[in-house]
């Protein structure tokens, strides 16, 4: 189904046209003085200088086109020559009835579905989660349910950062701890035990105790990163104690992303990259792209019009150690021949920008990657405490990811019991279902570049641009349907009527906009316009709930007219907030 927008354009291009105006300058934009109209054209502007003549002499030979259109219940042009267009109530109703028979409220799905990949996520085994990790969980799923509602055929990948330091140092310390396991025998050849010799708690204290003790004895350290080469070349046995941590902590990570609401398709990691690798380093030192610099092997990935320097990206250590760029670029190697995807999309901390740019360059360059396919580094900002530094513990520690929701949840439970809406035992479920919007609205809502304030307090509000605010919108909808329907009414299948005041016209405009919206929210990977879109909608549809008597109107055919708005308005918010990776409860 056409878009609002492209409906009234192509109405506008033929207006242009008729009046003997080229066809191009018929653009048409949402309005920027909602107060005097709801979409304007500015091309008279734009022609004036092509036609010699004055912008308001072409914007009123273009408006004389326009009295009989459908579309509008006014057409003004006002000085110096800008066309103002309002909407008719008839076409509003019209349009919203058609929206409300598609499937997909009138978004069209791509005319050639792209094949994407989308690498988020990326948590560490064996280390626990923090907040670092929540936005790109967070933003990565809102990118991939996205792409996909438009029609994408989308691939969420976690990539594991399940081949590094942390492993050699986890081996480390449990042969100090349990050195009777068998594994540790340069001549194990046994298969590896289901059992796992610890459990997810252990685990959890063991890394981080042997991190700290690595950094104060250096023979430990060594042995750690010895552990780590003999673990990537090959040893069996510490190839066994690497499957107990990832069955370990797989299982964890699994639980974990669930209560976020967050699915990956594909659990693939660093370790799964290493095969690639030996043949990926022949190929670049046969092709001439790799070079030695002081032992190392590297890839040169400066162009002439960089005005800073760009370093080579590294392919080896002196030592023979491959790197995250080798791991990213033998990533890559491995996504061409399984997916041979049109797009990969990286939504990393922007601190690893520098990063990317030397592994989609160098992945270009060497032939790794196709020229045509999209390499695309979505970057995001730090989330801050409210002192505006990185986010901490009370105790100035890095806070962990169970913790920090655990404190929205508390203050959400506190917050539902306050309001008496349920009984204890929904609260607390109620609790985790809104607390989880405030935490993803809070984020979602900001440009994901940019950083942002974590607030409890104010993500945790039921009023202002937030998540519950949105959820408890949604769940007023819910109970004026349930009321109409316990009243012996059927929501379903109802007709909208052509709006009759103000309120009723600027919440359907709202919900009308809805398919124009969403494609600039696909086209810009964008999920805070979709934020600021649900927030206008809540607005729309609160004060025309303020102002109109809905169940109690007296007029049967207005009053089914109001319950398909409200039904509709409630598919688009549901749509968009599982969109943004969240959902409403029944009542809060
Ligand atoms: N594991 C990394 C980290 O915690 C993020 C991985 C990002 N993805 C990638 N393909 N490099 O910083």
């Amino acid at each position: 189904m056409k878009t609002l927008l492209e409906l009234i354009t192509a109405e506008m291009r033929e207006a242009f046209v008729k009046a003997g105006y080229d066809e191009e300058l018929a653009k048409v934009t949402l309005s920027n003085r909602p107060d005097l109209c709801e979409y304007q054209c500015n091309g008279a502007l734009a022609g004036a200088k092509k036609y010699k003549k004055a912008p308001f002499v072409i914007a009123e030979d273009v408006a004389a086109n326009l009295n009989d259109s459908k579309y509008f219940e006014s057409v003004d042009v006002v000085k110096p020559g800008f066309i103002n267009l309002k909407l008719s109530a008839e076409c509003v109703a019209s349009y919203l009835n058609d929206m409300a028979k598609e499937e997909k409220l009138g978004v069209s799905e791509a005319e050639k579905p792209k094949k994407i990949i989308i690498d988020y996520g990326g948590p560490n085994v064996a280390k626990p989660l923090h907040v670092g990790h929540l936005r790109s969980a967070i933003i990565g799923e809102s990118i991939k349910r996205i792409l996909r509602y438009k029609g994408h055929d989308v691939t969420g990948d976690i990539h594991l950062g399940d081949w590094g330091y942390q492993m050699g140092l986890i081996i480390t310390e449990l042969k100090k701890r349990k050195p009777e396991l068998p594994y540790f025998d340069e001549s194990y050849e046994g298969e590896y035990p289901e059992e796992a010799p610890f459990t997810i708690g252990e685990l959890e204290e063991i890394y981080p105790t042997a991190s700290a003790y690595a950094k104060e004895h250096e023979d430990y350290r060594e042995e750690a990163l010895h552990a780590t080469y003999l673990l990537q070349n090959g040893y069996r046995g510490y190839r066994a104690v690497w499957n107990h941590i990832m069955n370990v902590s797989v299982a964890d990570l699994k639980r974990n992303y669930e209560n976020l609401n967050v699915e990956f398709d594909l659990w693939k990691g660093e370790a799964d990259a290493q095969k690639y690798i030996p043949d990926m380093v022949q190929m670049l030192k046969d092709k001439g792209y790799a070079r030695y610099d002081e032992g190392a092997l590297v890839v040169d990935v400066q162009e002439e019009t960089d005005n800073k320097e760009v370093p080579p990206c590294m392919i080896l250590k002196s030592d023979g150690a491959a790197l995250y760029d080798t791991t990213d670029l033998a990533t890559l190697v491995q996504r061409e021949e399984d997916y041979h995807p049109d797009q990969v999309i990286y939504v990393v901390d922007k601190r690893q920008e520098l990063h990317f740019i030397q592994v989609f360059r160098c992945a270009k360059k060497t032939g790794i990657m196709p020229q045509e396919t999209e390499l695309d580094f979505l970057g995001f900002g730090t989330m801050n405490g409210k002192d505006g530094k990185p986010f901490k513990t009370r105790e100035g520690g890095v806070m962990r990811l169970e913790n920090l929701i655990r404190e929205i949840d508390d203050e959400m439970y506190r917050k539902i019991m306050d309001n008496r809406t349920v009984e204890e035992e929904e609260a607390e479920r109620t609790a985790q279902i809104v607390g989880l919007a405030a935490i993803k609205y809070g984020d979602l809502s900001n440009q994901a570049s940019k950083d942002y304030v974590f607030d409890v307090d104010r993500f945790t509000s039921f009023e202002g641009n937030t998540g519950p605010y949105i959820l408890y919108t949604i769940v007023r909808i819910k109970s004026i349907l349930n009321k109409y329907r316990e009243a012996g009414g059927n929501p379903d299948g109802l007709v909208i009527r052509p709006a009759e005041n103000e309120y009723e016209k600027a919440l359907m405009l709202q919900v009308l906009k809805f398919n124009d919206v969403f494609d600039a929210v696909c086209e810009e990977t964008a999920p805070h316009k979709l934020c600021a879109y649900i927030y206008e909608l809540a607005n729309e549809f609160n004060k025309f709930y303020h102002e109109t008597k809905i169940l109690s109107e007296e007029d049967e055919e207005k009053k089914a007219g109001y319950i398909a708005l409200l039904s509709l308005s409630k598919r688009v918010l549901e749509t968009c907030i599982d969109l943004l990776g969240f959902e409403a409860p029944e009542r809060m």
